[in-house]
């Protein structure tokens, strides 16, 4: 079957899609993108994940290519069209679109959207090895930007130390987030922690759905940053994101998390979660 794309008002086979090569995207990076799971072919917080496309457009003054209510409809137009009623994403992209290359913001701008969708299945249960590396990102982590080079090398350090993500680590020694993922611990004591928001972090809609299930189970957390020697003395560790729900973490810079294998926090969580993606889809 032909994947289809949405580009810029049209559905195309995605052999066929194209964008013009002065995109401000393509040039600068200037533009911005959500990524969106789909559980049963139902997106899930499809909400959470527009208002953060909202905030995203306005911090760097783009506009929205067009209303909330029809990027819904091409959403679901694009997962119809690719028959992805299992499991899989969604991936929109927004950018200021074409203008001659010159680095302010053209007079007028006409924004361009891209959106796909593919199959995916979600890995659940298993334990991942995490590496700690500087945080070299700007200082506006809070921007969905597509500006994402700090990220793949970070991912790609991981991935060439033969670990799964990589964990962010600020000048003051404390874990800002994964390269696509928030980070998270359970200390000795039992405290669920994860980093308060800022504009050192993304807010992750996972994030979210996961305090707001911690909170709905009376588990305590709080929002604070951790050290990494705070997590590598942990008793469990995780990751949360769109495309790795909740991963347990079992080993970080080599040294086994707790006793190394998933811990009872997590796994509580993970199910919680997966529960939260198979009902909240019904809602829209
Ligand atoms: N990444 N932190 C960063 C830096 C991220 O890129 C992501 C998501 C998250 C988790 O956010 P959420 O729970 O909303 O997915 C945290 C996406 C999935 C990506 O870049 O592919």
């Amino acid at each position: 079957m032909t994947r289809i794309v949405y580009v810029n008002g049209r559905y195309v086979p995605h052999h066929e899609a194209a964008v013009h090569i002065e995109d401000r995207g393509y040039q600068f990076a200037d533009g911005v993108y959500e990524v969106i799971a789909v559980r049963r072919g139902r997106l899930v917080d499809e909400n959470g994940h527009l208002d953060r496309l909202n905030h995203s457009l306005s911090e760097l003054r783009i506009g929205w290519p067009l209303s909330r209510r029809a990027l819904k409809f091409i959403l679901r137009e694009v997962i119809r069209r690719n028959r992805l009623n299992g499991d899989g994403m969604v991936y929109l992209q927004v950018t200021r679109g074409v203008a001659p290359r010159s680095h302010a913001f053209p007079d007028h701008h006409e924004s361009a959207l891209v959106v796909t969708a593919r199959r995916l299945r979600f890995l659940q249960g298993d334990g991942v090895d995490v590496i700690t590396i500087p945080d070299i990102r700007w200082k506006r982590c809070d921007i969905k930007s597509i500006s994402l080079l700090p990220n793949v090398l970070g991912k790609q350090q991981a991935k060439d130390s033969g670990a799964s993500e990589a964990w962010m680590v600020d000048s003051g020694g404390q874990v800002t987030e994964g390269t696509l993922s928030n980070a998270w611990i359970v200390t000795e004591r039992g405290e669920l922690i994860t980093r308060d928001v800022s504009r050192a972090i993304l807010n992750g809609i996972t994030r979210q759905a996961v305090l707001r299930l911690a909170t709905g189970a009376e588990i305590a957390f709080s929002e604070r940053p951790f050290t990494v020697n705070e997590a590598k003395a942990a008793r469990e560790a995780f990751i949360t994101g769109t495309t790795v729900l909740v991963t347990p973490v079992v080993r970080i810079d080599g040294e086994p998390v707790g006793n190394g294998r998933t811990g009872k926090f997590t796994a509580k969580l993970l199910a919680f979660y997966a529960r939260h993606m198979d009902n909240q889809g019904k809602e829209t």
